[in-house]
């Protein structure tokens, strides 16, 4: 039978954008991100028909680097001894396009491999091994989750039906991950402890927000904090940013449809997408105001 197993995207309200440790991962600041339920991954592991271990994305090869990761992420947690496997996984979320793939790709695979070699771990411990595999991938476990500075995630909870939207600019594979442009503004950023202490600061706001059901507060930090985020990017040596202009005008859009009195916020993760934040009361509305400035795709994160 064809049993595949499920992982979902998330999106931070609070990013996490730096290590503070790899081994374990911890973050330098604690962050709260949404669960996107119609943007997953769906893996399943079969034993290779060949002498090597294999991982196919939507059917595409993936190269030896990508191989190499995998396994060796899956080597922490599965039996020293085994059987070369094939990694069979179906993105409906664009692949690295700073739209959370690697989340829910960590997510499906670490489930997939609990089933394929029975390794029966509980909930908590396999949030505990997804991080190791991409930090942002523990938060997918739980609709509204927050990722502590001592490695702990806590399920959240807010009174509020969210909803959120993609303006894409682009979905084609960043030039630069996620992992590697964290890393280089941890290294460079002549911002990044202004960044740390100002998302310490969200965060806390973000919690008190989200327990008073605050959208206009919600909306405000989540705006305030990427843009913060990406601000490292271009204090960095060499400077960099995942923004074009098609992403700026995306974040006009979200403003001037704010001005008219709807109610949606901007964020944007690795990558030059945009997500709007919103109520679901309003999905129709906003969708039919913003079809009329966003002619490029756009894609419902959840239903
Ligand atoms: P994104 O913005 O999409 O999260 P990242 O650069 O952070 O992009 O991560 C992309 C990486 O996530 C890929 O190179 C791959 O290593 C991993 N990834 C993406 N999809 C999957 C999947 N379905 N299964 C396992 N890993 C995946
Ligand atoms: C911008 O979780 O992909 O999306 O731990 O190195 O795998 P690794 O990084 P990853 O980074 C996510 C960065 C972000 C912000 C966020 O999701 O909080």
């Amino acid at each position: 039978m064809d049993s595949y197993s499920l992982g979902y995207a998330n999106i931070a309200l609070v990013k996490y954008w730096g290590k503070k440790s790899k081994d374990p991962v911890l973050p330098f600041n604690p962050n709260i991100s949404l669960r996107l339920d119609n943007l997953l991954s769906k893996t399943k592991i079969e034993p290779s028909l060949t002498d090597e271990d294999e991982f196919y994305i939507n059917d595409e090869k993936q190269s030896q680097e990508e191989v190499e990761k995998i396994t060796k992420f899956i080597a922490k947690f599965t039996p020293v001894e085994r059987e070369k496997i094939c990694i069979k996984s179906y993105n409906t979320v664009p692949t690295a396009a700073g739209l959370s793939s690697s989340s829910s790709g960590t997510m499906a695979l670490v489930l997939a491999c609990n089933e394929y070699f029975k390794l029966n771990k509980t909930a908590e411990e396999l949030v505990e091994i997804s991080k190791e595999g991409s930090g942002s991938s523990c938060r997918s476990f739980y609709r509204l989750a927050a990722w502590l500075e001592d490695g702990s995630v806590e399920e959240l909870s807010c009174d509020l039906d969210f909803g959120m939207m993609v303006l894409v600019v682009n979905e084609d594979r960043k030039k630069i991950s996620s992992r590697i442009a964290m890393e280089r503004c941890v290294q460079t950023s002549t911002t990044f402890d202004a960044w740390v202490e100002k998302a310490k600061e969200d965060f806390v706001a973000m919690k008190i927000a989200l327990e008073n059901a605050d959208f206009e507060k919600i909306g405000a930090i989540t705006e305030e904090n990427a843009l913060a985020m990406h601000a490292t990017t271009t204090t960095s040596t060499p400077s960099f940013t995942f923004l074009t202009d098609e992403s700026y005008r995306a974040m006009e859009i979200v403003k001037t449809l704010r001005k008219k009195g709807y109610r949606c916020y901007f964020t944007m993760d690795a990558g030059p997408n945009v997500k709007v934040l919103y109520l679901k009361e309003d999905q129709e509305k906003i969708y039919e105001e913003i079809s009329k400035l966003w002619q490029k795709k756009i894609i419902l994160c959840m239903e």
